[in-house]
């Protein structure tokens, strides 16, 4: 069965209808490329006067098959590369035919899809529920369709780039103003009513960049405008990237490169970077991980069976902090009544006061109607009552970090709640099933472990306690889920996973910084290795007076189990920063200093309170700030506080910024080989100590030849 139906108007207008046979979607495989080249084959040998491809499915086109690049090697890459050249001189047979073409969008094109209408020489598209672009950088893949070649040609270099190297979605009206939209239609039978139009007042039809004498908006390399600002251009995404990342720097290649050549060999060039990425290491760690296995969590993976879906109608949030506030601001966003209880109306109304901030500031920017910001707020109750938290179907329990008061609100909210609510604690550090002890049903309270600040991040680490039910579990990922954030599920444990693994990237910055290496380099080893941030500066973030009192309280209760503390060289780098007075950036003082007017930068103290004059190696660095990750997180899975590999991959770029390119920590592991990995593991455990021991389970596996996956 073909992909692609061939039908014929009584205008002589060829209708190719997009149809993949069995699936919800169309996509650009080996099945659409037969099709769509017999469908070109048949056009040569037939009479008509306009083609016009539309989609019998809800969406346009979805793009390319996944499974089928994910499972392109070296070895079998001349099968993609022989299919891509085929699709690629099908489409440019059609734009080149002299009669029109055009491409009715009646849902999203994205990526394959936005491709095959760029090869159209007229574009229509619905004015709802269409969006737009070219994602596959977010995947380590570049548009391998032609997409490179004619968004280049059409927008000129510099305007084409976020949309081809940061893979920048867009709606119909913006693709209009960008000249890539033809028309906007308000419904189907319209987009084919219009696409008729066109073709019969169109007769002969030719792309911009095939009519002679076509300029490229902008120039093309060599004009003295661009040769001017493409030495720079490399340097400047090599700041972005910092070189982990090979998608964003093919593409721009790609653009340079074809802009100075013929369309055809222009699409070659964009072919053999697009084969030569499919079978990189880094897009196989991104499509494995954000595609595989988030989409596996986003289909609930963790989430316990058998338990009907539920939604929260009415939240409590208790403690209107930094977090509180967040966390109100997230759930009203998605229509969720919020009671927000502080000790009093005024702390209250200023966590409700974040909102309103962050409200004001998307209606200034027309991505919100006062109306929506009005409606949004009026949801948001600001309380200092606990008898207001009647009725909430969840609690979220955000006040101090404190065992004590915890336990008080705690009660104080249980004894307003209907049998069915769940209790949920945002602690960051508390292990779950001690606090529980203060719950009249531990088996309704859970760990909701949110990140800051909590609009922008998309993490949730859900924390079970020991007889945290699985449908307490159940209606916690559901809400999560609810309000547009990623859940992992893991069990209970100091730290849990995420703090655990974000302490030990912390304290090995800090534990170099005492080793007497430059604060420089350690930083910027972070940077190089693919961290968002280094861990100097993160450590201001979060503060040294925290990390103290989070090291205390380990004290107390590993003492209280009868266990002794493993010291830590950063210990003593916390100590002498709080001695100088340093606690970190809320401070204006910390490993950095914060002038009132300019940028941060590495305070010039350190060198006399660290040395920061010992020999390093760069690569060392890098490697001891990604292993130290990596072996914690190993711990982890052999404590079974993590349960999944793909909660691992997932919580470790999401909540602590392990670096992109690795598509997660565990994903880390089995892409250096995990002998490999055992063997460097233990040079390290031998040159910088025990906590680069090798736990036992990554040994066996090594030995048995494993890898991690779910
Ligand atoms: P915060 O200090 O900004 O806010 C705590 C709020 O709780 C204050 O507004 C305080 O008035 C209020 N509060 C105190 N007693 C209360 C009571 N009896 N009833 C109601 N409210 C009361 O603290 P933040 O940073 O928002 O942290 C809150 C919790 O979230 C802590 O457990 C913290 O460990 C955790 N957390 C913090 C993260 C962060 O990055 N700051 C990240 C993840 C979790």
């Amino acid at each position: 069965m073909s992909s692609v139906q061939y039908e014929k108007d009584q205008d002589n207008i060829v209708h190719l209808i997009l149809d993949k046979p069995n699936a919800n979607a169309n996509l650009m495989d080996q099945e659409f490329t037969d099709s769509l080249v017999e469908a070109v084959e048949k056009l040569e040998n037939d009479d008509w006067s306009g083609v016009l491809f539309r989609s019998a499915k809800s969406t346009f086109f979805a793009g390319g098959n996944l499974d089928d690049l994910y499972a392109t090697t070296r070895e079998n890459a001349h099968v993609l590369h022989e299919m891509v050249d085929r699709l690629k001189v099908a489409m440019r047979k059609l734009e080149t035919s002299g009669k029109p073409v055009v491409a009715c969008i009646n849902g999203a094109a994205l990526g394959g899809g936005w491709e095959l209408a760029l090869a159209c020489h007229h574009r229509i598209a619905l004015s709802k529920g269409v969006t737009l672009g070219l994602p596959e950088v977010t995947l380590g893949l570049l548009p391998g369709g032609g997409g490179v070649v004619r968004m280049s040609r059409l927008l000129g270099l510099q305007a084409a780039l976020p949309f081809l190297t940061e893979g920048r979605q867009f709606k119909p009206e913006q693709g209009k103003k960008l000249g890539l939209i033809d028309e906007i239609v308000e419904s189907p039978e319209q987009l084919v009513e219009s696409a008729v139009a066109w073709i019969k007042a169109n007769p002969k039809a030719q792309q911009p960049y095939d009519v002679k004498g076509y300029k490229v908006p902008g120039g093309t390399p060599n004009h003295p405008a661009l040769a001017k600002m493409l030495p720079i251009a490399p340097a400047m995404m090599r700041d972005k990237t910092k070189g982990t990342l090979p998608a964003p720097e093919s593409i721009l290649s790609v653009m340079v490169e074809s802009l100075q050549v013929d369309i055809d060999s222009a699409m070659r060039i964009e072919t053999r970077y697009f084969v030569e990425l499919v079978c990189g290491q880094v897009s196989k760690n991104m499509i494995g991980t954000f595609w595989y296995q988030l989409n596996e969590i986003k289909a609930g993976a963790a989430r316990p069976k058998g338990v009907e879906p539920s939604k929260v109608a009415k939240v409590g949030i208790l403690g209107a902090g930094m977090m509180g506030a967040g966390i109100a601001y997230s759930s009203a966003c998605k229509g969720i009544e919020v009671v927000l209880k502080d000790v009093s109306v005024e702390n209250a109304e200023k966590g409700k006061a974040y909102s309103q901030k962050l409200l004001d500031k998307k209606v200034s920017k027309k991505r919100l109607s006062a109306e929506q910001r009005d409606a949004t707020l009026a949801r948001i109750l600001a309380t200092d009552k606990a008898e207001d938290l009647a009725g909430c179907d969840l609690i979220i329990e955000a006040v101090f970090e404190d065992r004590g008061l915890k336990a008080k609100v705690t009660q104080e909210a249980e004894a307003q709640l209907a049998p069915e609510a769940i209790f949920a604690s945002n602690t960051s550090t508390l292990p779950i099933t001690g606090l529980a002890e203060a719950s009249e049903r531990p088996e309704k309270f859970i760990g909701l472990h949110f990140f800051s600040p909590v609009d922008k991040m998309p993490l949730v680490e859900i924390i079970c306690g020991e007889k945290t039910s699985d449908e307490t579990l159940a209606k916690s990922y559901d809400f999560v889920l609810q309000i547009g954030k990623t859940p992992i599920v893991v069990n209970d444990s100091r730290g849990f996973f995420t703090s655990r693994v974000f302490g030990t990237f912390a304290n090995e910055g800090m534990a170099m910084l005492g080793e007497g290496i430059p604060a420089a380099a350690i930083e910027n080893a972070a940077f190089l290795a693919g961290f968002p941030v280094g861990p100097l500066a993160v450590t201001d973030e979060v503060s040294m007076t925290l990390v103290e009192k989070i090291r205390n309280q380990t004290i107390k209760d590993l003492q209280a189990e009868g266990k002794p503390y493993p010291a830590h060289p950063a210990d003593a780098v916390v100590d002498r920063m709080l001695e100088a007075n340093r606690p970190g950036k809320a401070a204006g003082a910390g490993f950095y200093d914060y002038p009132a007017n300019g940028k941060k930068h590495l305070w010039s103290g350190l060198q006399e309170c660290f040395g920061g004059k010992a020999e390093f190696d760069l690569g060392e660095l890098k490697d001891r700030l990604l292993y130290i990750q990596a072996i914690e997180t190993v711990r982890c899975v052999e404590e079974k506080v993590l349960g999944s590999v793909r909660d691992a991959n997932i919580g470790s770029i999401m909540g602590i910024g392990t670096p992109v390119w690795t598509g997660g920590i565990l994903q880390f592991i089995n892409q250096t080989g995990l002998p490999e990995f055992v063997a460097r593991a233990e040079v390290l455990a031998d040159k910088c100590g025990e906590r680069y021991a090798v736990p036992a389970l990554l040994k066996d596996m090594a030995k048995d030849g494993l890898t991690f996956k779910d």
